[in-house]
């Protein structure tokens, strides 16, 4: 390749047209563009967003529709690998289909911050339950010919000053909880690219930070592929380029064009070797060689099975939607009642999506006016799948009403009338802004008490990018987890409600009670200067102490704290029963392995989530941490020995001065529960001290 051709990778503004910026000649219209080398057969890259499905940002490539899958977080309340390998291969062949060759998702954040607005892009609070699932998406993506990012390296837990925002949390802790996730993530994926976040950690901006990228990332885990920045995430040159980074990419969101002209200056100055400029280009080569983009280049056939994969997209909502409450097994509702009435804001029309980079939007999809993210106008979407239409397919009800719930006194008078009420309640969430507390907006938390109070068969279905509150839990006998449910979520509520599919999600969350019993009870907001919250342009940097939870994010705060939330993680009913028993645990061959026999004692077919628990008191000790989890359907009567291996980092702790992870002798406990914090099985085991790299 010759300097020019390098220098055309390594930093790239966005293709989609911004203020003065146009699309660059030969771009699809998608995140970003890099032009490709004919003469040595090597293809464009054509980068889009993201995990969700095929993005088409401000309708950018006209009238170009994709499948929408449930969001992340319900990808994690399925806790099956091979759904989000299923789900990742799908977003693969559209993206193939489309002619992108580089997708952006694998958002493999841990969830650190409740009322976070881009929740719903990240699987879970957990370190491993994220890795995994984030992983087998990415490695589903990939087996397409598709290389898909890991995002956003690291510590990158909220939108409220997201570029200012600097991460404060002791290596030891950081190594066991955020990057952990990224590491297994990475081991189960292997991305081709990393992207880091708009953070800074620990002082540094993440897309310069030497020890993030070059230390753990390039050096310690031995990482091969490239490191991509956020969209106007770079901050310097020098500083950037030695610190790990490989391409700047959004450029044109950044003060400076830093890898183009003043990163051949820097390399005729000697400041950065020429040897960092090949190998920026050397990783990316690799990545695209490794994943299959190379050879797969010539062969898109832009076709689409779009009945199929809406139905792929059903399906795993159908088994990541989390059943958190069925007072007198009022679920499943019984078929052809009366009159059944609905309410929610748009229940008539479809399943309400998360906002920003990473919204999809199918074929008859509605947008209606959201946020601006960095300048361009994100709007909030609603999926074509009707709750409403599916409703009155599946139920059979003989009068299906409707309301849409904003006139309160005619959703009270409407739920008299009915044998029962599905009342969806909406929480938008989209990059660039959290929430500012963790109730529903718009007076529905009032809106539901009243309805419940003239109806008690009222259901309530939340679609939400992350825990919401609920004061009227009391109040009301069933309550369904939906998340943002994706291009067949409407189907899939309807099944479970009426009984075709029997729930299965367990939360991937914890949800608090209230934000008093957060670790940062109260988000601190910096006043920035530009009316773009996403992105200030002008602020001081302010820390996010981390230190407060450590490495105990989530449920291993409510456990330490002995604080209890509304729902923990992991919990998820189901209209059928399990039971756990002989749990046994085994040290082979450096691994524990346990093994726990567990059989559906109920009279439906289901699936379940044996969830295995690790902690030790005393020296080296922690509180619980998932240890182990697999997904499994049982018939009635059904009996299966479940056998999980223990990842050994899972019993140990991290030791940043001696690089090791360090497991003191003793005895660890084992618990498989339903929850995180449930009583369950106990077991324990003794093992000898142990010490092992990363
Ligand atoms: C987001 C990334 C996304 C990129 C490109 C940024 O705003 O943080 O997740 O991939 O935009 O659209």
């Amino acid at each position: 390749m010759t300097e020019d051709e390098k220098f055309a990778w390594l930093s790239g503004r966005m293709a989609i047209p911004v203020g003065d910026t146009k699309k660059p000649d030969g771009a699809l219209g998608s995140a970003a563009f890099y032009p490709g080398i004919p003469r040595l057969g090597i293809p464009a890259q054509q980068q889009s967003d993201a995990s969700l499905g095929v993005a088409n940002t401000t309708d950018v490539r006209p009238g170009d529709n994709a499948t929408a899958l449930p969001s992340s977080l319900l990808l994690g309340a399925t806790f099956d690998p091979a759904t989000a390998r299923e789900t990742g291969e799908m977003v693969g062949r559209e993206a193939v289909a489309k002619g992108f060759n580089v997708q952006l998702g694998g958002g493999a954040n841990i969830v650190r911050e409740p009322r976070g607005g881009r929740n719903f892009e990240y699987v879970s609070e957990d370190p491993l339950l994220t890795g995994i699932i984030a992983g087998h998406s990415v490695a589903g993506i990939q087996s397409q010919g598709v290389v898909s990012t890991v995002k956003h390296f690291a510590l990158n837990a909220q939108e409220t000053g997201r570029v200012l925002a600097n991460s404060v949390l002791g290596l030891g802790a950081l190594h066991e909880s955020d990057l952990l996730a990224f590491r297994i993530a990475i081991e189960t994926g292997a991305p081709g690219a990393v992207m880091p976040g708009y953070n800074l950690v620990n002082g540094d901006w993440a897309s310069e930070s030497e020890y993030l990228l070059n230390t753990v990332l390039k050096g310690e885990w031995g990482y091969p592929g490239w490191v991509m920045s956020d969209w106007g995430a770079t901050h310097s040159t020098v500083k950037a380029a030695l610190a790990g980074l490989d391409v700047q990419s959004g450029a044109n969101l950044d003060p400076e064009p830093f890898f183009a002209d003043p990163l051949r200056a820097a390399v005729v100055a000697g400041q950065v070797p020429q040897a960092r400029v090949d190998d920026m280009v050397a990783r990316q080569l690799r990545s695209l060689f490794a994943v299959g983009v190379i050879d797969t280049a010539d062969t898109p056939d832009g076709a689409i099975d779009y009945m199929a994969h809406r139905l792929i997209a059903q399906r795993a909502a159908e088994r990541g939607i989390v059943l958190l409450k069925n007072e007198g097994d009022i679920l499943p509702a019984p078929r052809r009642m009366r009159r059944v009435l609905v309410i929610g804001r748009r229940a008539d029309v479809g399943m309400l999506a998360g906002g920003g980079s990473s919204a999809v939007s199918p074929v008859g999809s509605l947008s209606v006016e959201g946020s601006a993210v960095m300048g361009v106008p994100m709007a909030k979407v609603y999926h074509p799948s009707s709750p409403l239409h599916a409703i009155k397919a599946e139920s059979g009800a003989a009068q299906v009403d409707f309301v849409d719930g904003t006139d309160a006194g005619k959703a009270v008078e409407a739920a008299a009338e009915a044998d029962m009420v599905f009342l969806f309640a909406e929480e938008w969430r989209t990059e660039g802004e959290d929430r500012p507390g963790l109730n529903l907006p718009d007076d529905q938390d009032a809106l539901i008490a009243a309805v419940a109070s003239a109806n008690p068969r009222t259901v309530v279905i939340v679609q939400s990018g992350g825990a919401v509150a609920m004061p009227w839990l009391d109040e009301v006998p069933a309550v369904l987890a939906a998340f943002y449910a994706g291009s067949g979520g409407g189907e899939a509520i309807a099944g479970i409600l009426f009984g075709r599919v029997n729930p299965s999600g367990h939360l991937p969350i914890s949800f608090p009670r209230d934000v008093g019993q957060l670790p940062i009870p109260e988000q601190r907001d910096p006043a920035t200067t530009t009316s773009n919250p996403g992105m200030p342009v002008e602020g001081e940097v302010f820390d996010i102490d981390y230190n407060i939870e450590g490495s105990d994010v989530g449920y291993r705060w409510y456990a330490r704290e002995g604080l209890v939330p509304l729902f923990q993680f992991g919990h998820g009913l189901s209209y059928t029963a399990f039971d756990h028993r002989d749990l046994t645990a085994d040290h082979r061959d450096d691994a524990v392995v346990a093994t726990v026999t567990v059989r559906n004692t109920g009279d439906r077919a289901g699936a379940t989530v044996v969830q295995l628990y690790v902690s030790r008191s005393g020296a080296g000790g922690f509180v619980p941490r998932l240890g182990g989890f697999a997904r499994i359907d049982l018939k009635p009567g059904e009996h299966r020995d479940v056998t999980l291996r223990i990842d050994p980092r899972l019993l140990a702790r991290f030791d940043a001065t001696a690089r090791l992870w360090v497991r003191e002798a003793g005895a660890y406990t084992l618990r498989v529960a339903d929850g995180a914090l449930a009583d369950g099985l106990n077991s324990s085991i003794v093992l000898p001290a142990a010490s092992f790299t990363d």
